[in-house]
């Protein structure tokens, strides 16, 4: 049996100590580990030792995280997500002498668009998005009847604000705020939503609804054991009726995938749907890995229209995986932990072939 390591966030780590549940499931990296013959090593990047070469790693006792001094295993999964200096300063590091995957790469909406509309294939998938600045603003008030305001780094629906023009009024729409601005004030209103934060406009999908409520699919493309990108699952997220916003943070629901398409579409429709979203996220997958070859492991938000093309909404690469388990699709949930573990396990024998 050969460790593997799992880089967790500081909380999930204490939660998982405490023996309390989190959106991590713990016990599915063991199980699996066990069937690839793979020991996961739970740990944050402050446990590491580097004089030693150690980690204070800790192991599933089938109730709770247990920490015993081990040495620094050869390949890493990265699940950490904040972004604070330390903690990224570390990953690099430890990406220097270990094979870590999913490691530090640039999360900016703005410059994801950015390097994924090089690829002249994708830009038919791609909502046109710029900085937020007054000309741009100017632009899209002119350009898009319904258009986004959002962080450039942002997660859950945090500070993502739809504008939809009505006539001589604009309707603002957000989980805090709701409110019809007339004309010459929204200029004014965007700028306060903003402040001096970075953020981006993005044109606005008209996505295809659900029960009257718009949805869009999350989509996770993850590298095998074949190191092949791959969809481990589909599962539709549809909004929240009041703040149209999909995530589950905000009151959006996981459907799955064929209970949704199949009320919209026949089935050879559904087949096709089904085919355009996985080709279009794995290109994607590609493009944002030439850039960035540690990543294995991502989770798109992905939109369709009313006739079924796919959009890019998001590139998430800490997908929480949650939704697969939201909408019961259990099947999918473990695919989505048991392929990284196979690509992390492929690694090892790659690093093997190359000493021998
Ligand atoms: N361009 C867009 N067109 C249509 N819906 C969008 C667009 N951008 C965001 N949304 C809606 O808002 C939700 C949150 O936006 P997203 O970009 O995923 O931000 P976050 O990182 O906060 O999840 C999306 O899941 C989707 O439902
Ligand atoms: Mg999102």
């Amino acid at each position: 049996v050969k460790r593997i390591g799992i880089m967790l966030d500081w909380e999930l780590m204490q939660k998982g100590i405490a023996g309390k549940r989190s959106y991590e499931r713990l016990d599915y990296y063991v199980e699996i580990g066990k069937e690839l013959g793979l020991e996961p090593v739970f740990f944050h990047p402050r446990h590491v030792k580097w004089k030693a070469r150690k980690v204070l790693g800790h192991f599933w006792s089938g109730r709770r995280l247990i920490p015993r001094l081990v040495s620094i295993p050869q390949v890493i999964h990265n699940r950490v997500l904040s972004g604070q200096k330390p903690v990224r300063a570390t990953i690099k590091k430890l990406s220097k002498h270990y094979q870590v995957y999913n490691g530090i790469v640039v999360r900016d909406k703005l410059r994801v668009h950015r390097l994924l509309w090089e690829n002249p294939i994708l830009r038919p998938f791609l909502p046109r998005t710029d900085r937020f600045t007054p000309e741009t603003v100017e632009r899209f008030l002119g350009k898009h009847g319904v258009f986004y305001v959002k962080p450039s780094i942002g997660s859950v629906g945090d500070g993502v604000l739809r504008v939809e023009r009505q006539g001589e009024t604009y309707r603002l729409i957000s989980h805090k705020l709701r409110k019809r601005v007339r004309k010459h004030a929204v200029r004014k209103e965007l700028r306060h939503w903003v402040a001096n934060r970075r953020f981006l406009v993005q044109q606005g999908i008209s996505l295809a609804t659900y029960e009257d409520k718009t949805f869009d699919i999350r989509v996770s493309v993850q590298k095998n054991g074949n190191h092949v990108w791959c969809v481990s699952g589909m599962v539709a997220k549809v909004a929240n009726a009041h703040n149209k916003l999909s995530n589950l943070a905000r009151g959006g629901t996981a459907v799955p995938l064929n209970v949704v398409l199949s009320r919209l579409f026949n089935q050879e429709m559904v087949q096709q749907i089904r085919y355009k979203l996985q080709y279009t996220a794995i290109e994607i997958a590609k493009q944002y890995a030439k850039h960035f070859p540690s990543l294995a492991d991502l989770g798109m938000d992905m939109g369709i229209d009313q006739r079924g093309n796919p959009f890019l909404i998001e590139v998430n690469v800490r997908d929480q995986r949650y939704s697969f388990y939201e909408a019961g699709e259990i099947e999918l949930f473990r695919m989505t932990y048991r392929h990284p573990l196979e690509y992390g396990k492929s690694l090892m024998t790659k690093a093997k072939n190359k000493t021998t």
